[in-house]
């Protein structure tokens, strides 16, 4: 399942990323890599812990903790700290087909974060660059996603995954994994689903009975299946 989250920055908040982002030092993206993404990763990032990664994850993780479809679709646990890259034409940068690692410690804390869902915001709007689509594939297929700055897309961290070659201009971006209360997809993505059809059924039909029943049997599916 993959869920686009429309504006969880603002413009205001793109512009100021987008500012940070040029005047900081960028490091090779290998240094978060495993084994096997080492090898198809070839792209730059902000080096993690610094003041300006941590000031935008901090303003990332404020936008994602108000954005209810991100609620919704993530069920969040725990969150890594957001990372920011950047793939440039010059270079070709790209990265590879690869799965991203199943645990990720968290800098500093030792706190370990099951990646069950990826997570794409883009900081870039695609008339800057060609190339650089992300291509998804899950259950139902391949996706290819570039999206406008300041959108973001969700997707299960099984999947495999790569970034296209830039061929003009740059692309910027942060990301990040999150682990779910619900860490088994198919759950997740009927939650999901439920949640949904309630608030469209409450939307049109707010006095059906069936919104109470609804609610309460999404609540009691999370009691059965959440780990808190
Ligand atoms: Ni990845």
């Amino acid at each position: 399942m993959l869920v686009r989250i429309p504006n969880v920055l603002t413009a205001e908040q793109v512009r100021h990323c987008r500012d940070v982002m040029a005047r900081a030092a960028w490091v090779d993206g290998r240094v978060t890599a495993g084994h096997q993404s080492t090898q198809v990763k070839r792209n730059l990032q902000l080096p993690e812990g610094t003041p300006e990664a941590r000031e935008l994850g901090d303003m990332v993780l404020t936008a994602l903790n108000r954005n209810p479809l991100f609620m919704s679709a993530v069920l969040p646990k725990k969150i890594f700290p957001p990372l920011f890259n950047r793939y440039d034409a010059e270079g070709e940068m790209n990265f590879g087909s690869h799965v991203d690692n199943a645990i990720r410690t968290m800098p500093g804390t030792g706190v370990r974060v099951r990646t069950d869902v990826s997570s794409t915001l883009f900081l870039s709007s695609p008339e800057e660059y060609d190339g650089g689509e992300l291509v998804v594939e899950d259950t139902y297929g391949t996706h290819s996603v570039k999206l406008p700055a300041g959108d973001m897309i969700v997707y299960p961290g099984t999947s495999l995954h790569h970034v296209t070659k830039v061929t003009r201009g740059s692309r910027v971006a942060s990301f990040f994994w999150t682990e779910s209360m619900i860490g088994d997809v198919t759950r997740r993505g009927m939650m999901f689903d439920l949640d949904m059809s309630i608030i469209r059924l409450n939307a049109d039909h707010p006095e059906h009975p069936s919104v109470i029943t609804l609610t309460s049997l999404y609540h009691n599916l999370l009691r059965q299946w959440a780990e808190t």
